[in-house]
């Protein structure tokens, strides 16, 4: 049976850590435990908990209360557990948290540390779900936020000395315009104010960027996106290094009911196990993209953290270990141009989302961030939004040639 040992590495840990043999049966794949209960062995006397219940099938019974094993899944099931204890090693946190999705996950957290009257600092460039959460529904629920550019560390710094936020969030790289902020800066930053800094880390993916590492105190998924990889399954996580904090988490995930399904767990674990190689080829076609779009004469302006004279290029190469596979950028010819130039790609999928083996494009403005239009996180309606896939780059290359021709 393999196990994993503390000094294993990253590709080596998205196989392993939390997938060793089923012990029933020998399976190397941990089974889809399509079960919404568990027969117990007299009152109270519930089974399981191969894992430790700091990290896996632990049973909440109150905030910091666990009882190992398995009563009913929306509490914990052994193939979400898998993926949590998974995401936990990827992540270098105590704890990991499987959601039905990133927005679950994001309102789970927020509604979790925060209360009615607390003020959150919210990145002025994030996807659009993120800041209608905060606009329409905890706005609603008694918070408040304020936009501010993550990129600039003394603004943030800023911010938090004038508005004394509970929480601040930030997106590196933000969607859609590729902004990189800081992260051990902004730990600095939050931990001086007193607040707790959430990284969302769907961009960049474990293997790219840690930002528990850096300072962060809990991370925050869309694992639709390159964890699951594949474009099949939505889903979210939290992870956390503060074993406290992540027992209120799941308390309010148990009580919610925000929780993945099985089998939504297992592709995304499927998925996980191919991360570190997805990736590599995510960041070797993108960077050839966004060289290809910085000498292209329909293309005014390229975001892409790996390009030299990306603002944030220093601060994503110090911690990031590649730049990713998205890419922006400003068509010369307007919004009409960006539009008509989403619709002639023959490889690139017109879509949302993001992440998967297969390119897409998009529009932004009018797509994934129509929700923030008219709003201070508005995005120019010339922008066009690449999630570069792992095809043939020559193709791909050739693709967008032919769109913007
Ligand atoms: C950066 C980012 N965070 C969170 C989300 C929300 O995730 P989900 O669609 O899985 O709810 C998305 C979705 O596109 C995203 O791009």
């Amino acid at each position: 049976m393999a196990q994993i040992d503390s000094g294993d590495g990253f590709e080596t840990l998205a196989i392993h850590a939390g997938q060793e043999a089923d012990p029933s049966t020998g399976a190397v794949v941990p089974p889809i435990y399509q079960v919404s209960t568990y027969k117990q062995d007299g009152v109270g006397g519930v089974r399981g908990g191969r894992r430790s219940a700091a990290n896996h099938g632990g049973v909440a019974s109150g905030p910091g209360r666990w009882v190992e094993g398995y009563e009913y899944s929306r509490t914990a099931n052994p193939t979400r557990g898998s993926l949590e204890e998974c995401l936990a090693a990827l992540e270098g946190g105590a704890r990991a948290l499987a959601f039905a999705s990133g927005m679950a996950a994001e309102d789970c957290l927020v509604r979790t540390v925060c209360r009615p009257g607390d003020h959150v600092l919210i990145p002025h460039d994030a996807y659009g779900g993120t800041y209608r959460l905060f606009d329409k529904v905890l706005a609603a629920w008694g918070l408040t936020y304020h936009p501010v550019p993550v990129s600039d560390a003394d603004a943030v710094r800023a911010a938090a000395a004038a508005h004394a936020p509970r929480l601040i969030w930030v997106e590196t790289p933000t969607n859609p315009l590729l902004s990189i902020a800081d992260i051990g800066a902004l730990a600095q930053v939050a931990r001086a104010a007193g607040a707790l800094l959430a990284v969302d880390n769907t961009f960049a993916s474990p293997y790219l960027q840690q930002p528990l590492a850096l300072g962060a105190d809990v991370v925050v998924h869309s694992t639709t996106k390159y964890l699951g990889g594949h474009s099949d399954v939505v889903g979210g996580a939290l992870v956390t290094g503060d074993a406290e904090l992540a027992a209120r988490l799941a308390f309010a995930q148990n009580a919610v009911g925000s929780a993945g399904g099985p089998f939504d767990a297992w592709l995304t674990l499927r998925g996980v196990k191919t991360l570190g190689v997805r990736m590599d080829r995510h960041c070797a076609n993108a960077a050839q993209v966004a060289a290809m779009l910085a000498n292209h004469p329909a293309v005014a302006r390229v975001c892409y953290p790996g390009l030299p004279d990306h603002p944030g290029h220093e601060v994503a190469a110090k911690q990031m270990r590649g730049f990713g596979g998205m890419v922006s950028f400003r068509h010369a010819g307007g919004a009409d141009a960006a539009v008509a130039t989403c619709g002639r790609t023959r490889l690139f999928t017109l879509g949302e989302s993001l992440g998967g083996v297969e390119s897409l494009i998009e529009h932004p403005a009018r797509m994934t961030h129509a929700s923030v239009a008219g709003s201070p996180l508005e995005v120019p309606a010339d922008l066009v939004r690449l999630s570069v896939g792992i095809e043939n780059i020559d193709d791909l290359l050739e693709d967008l040639r032919v769109a913007l021709a």
